[in-house]
């Protein structure tokens, strides 16, 4: 089966190809991954803008499609599905997709699928190494998340937690336009912590308490996360934010690569130190990082490096399918096909759509 996949849940267009193979193990292979960036528009602003957003998907949109098909050497009449992101996302650029997604369906007399952007990001890591090992435990970390999900079963995407206000990304983005760094920063302070000190300027680390701390596995049949399991999987940059933009007020930023490494510790050993701490409790035979802020090489190494002292696989997708794209969602709906069928035809976009229906 060929399935087309189509992303317009932020400031990519992005439209894909992508078949399922046959093989259990490694079921879905990418045969186009095209990416239109808004970045460059959006960057005059500091950040993005929904209405420009939505726009430039409108004019945007035939031709990533186009293009999918023509570097997948697939004419539409070899296309057997279509798969759209219909949610979380900006609304004005979710409708774009879902509306295009939609015509096209009809047009064409295809099944279509809606996928929730999340799934997308955590089925990239399947798309790319095959089938995990279950029960896993996946960060999806980016410019508008940072949440952790449970996933039991193929295709059960369960969210443990999430960020209670920042997501990673953002801060980064914040931290970084401060600095003069530009947008989106994460990418630009990555690359100046690794010739920085990361213990010279001290910011808060959020620490999460646990009076209960339990080193048992979690019992979760009930469907319920225990509290404790939830508390280790919220998030919060915020005050990380405010105290790193209080010192560059107090003090100037000093040494900026110096900064950016200090900054980097921080929200890198937080990240990793909930996902271990929740794939402990949980009994994960595997955890996964995706999303925009996968990327970060340091983010890359210590969690390499901690997955291999707890004898636990991590897995982290390649750029191309780490930022926004259409092949994740092509393939999270391939997926959603073979376990729940198409989706009808009234389904909408969802700025907040929840994980599980
Ligand atoms: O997933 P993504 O392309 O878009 C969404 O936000 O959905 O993620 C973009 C975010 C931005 O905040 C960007 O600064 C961050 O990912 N990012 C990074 C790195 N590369 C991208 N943050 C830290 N280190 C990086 N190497
Ligand atoms: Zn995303």
């Amino acid at each position: 089966m060929k399935i087309l996949g189509i992303e317009t849940s932020c400031d990519e267009t992005a439209a894909a190809v992508v078949t399922s193979t046959g093989d259990p193990a490694r079921p879905w292979a990418v045969a186009s991954n095209v990416v239109s960036s808004q970045t460059e528009i959006h960057r005059e602003w500091g950040g993005i803008v929904p209405e420009i957003a939505s726009r430039q998907h409108v004019a945007d949109i035939c031709g990533v499609v186009e293009a999918a098909l023509e570097q997948a050497s697939t004419p539409l009449s070899g296309i057997d599905a279509i798969a759209v992101t219909e949610g979380p996302g900006l609304v004005g650029s979710l409708l774009v997709g879902v509306s295009f997604a939609k015509a096209l369906a009809a047009a064409r007399g295809l099944p279509i699928v809606g996928v929730h952007h999340l799934a997308g990001h955590i089925e990239s890591l399947t798309l790319e190494h095959g089938e995990l090992p279950l029960p896993a435990v996946i960060l999806v970390v980016s410019g508008g998340h940072t949440s952790l999900y449970f996933v039991p079963a193929r295709g059960e995407y369960r969210l443990v937690g999430q960020t209670r206000d920042d997501a990673a990304g953002e801060a980064y983005d914040k931290v970084a336009r401060l600095l003069g760094l530009g947008y989106p920063g994460g990418p630009v302070m990555d690359r100046l912590a690794a010739g920085g000190r990361d213990d010279a300027v001290a910011l808060p680390v959020t620490r999460f308490t646990r009076p209960d701390r339990n080193d048992a596995p979690a019992d979760i049949r009930d469907g319920e996360f225990p509290d404790d399991v939830k508390r280790m999987a919220e998030f919060s940059f915020s005050g990380l934010k405010t105290a790193a933009v209080r010192h560059i007020e107090q003090h100037g930023a000093g040494d900026v690569a110096d900064f950016c490494a200090s900054f980097q510790r921080v929200v890198v050993t937080t990240l990793v130190d909930r996902l271990f701490a929740v794939a402990s409790r949980l009994g994960a035979r595997s955890v996964g990082i995706a999303g925009g802020v996968s990327a970060n090489r340091r983010l890359r190494a210590d969690a390499a490096a901690r997955g291999g002292r707890e004898r636990l696989p991590v897995f982290v997708p390649a750029m191309s399918l780490s930022t926004d794209n259409a092949a994740m969602i092509a393939a999270a709906g391939l997926r959603r096909l073979s376990l729940k069928g198409a989706s009808a035809l009234d389904f909408n976009a969802s700025a907040s759509l929840p994980i599980s229906r």
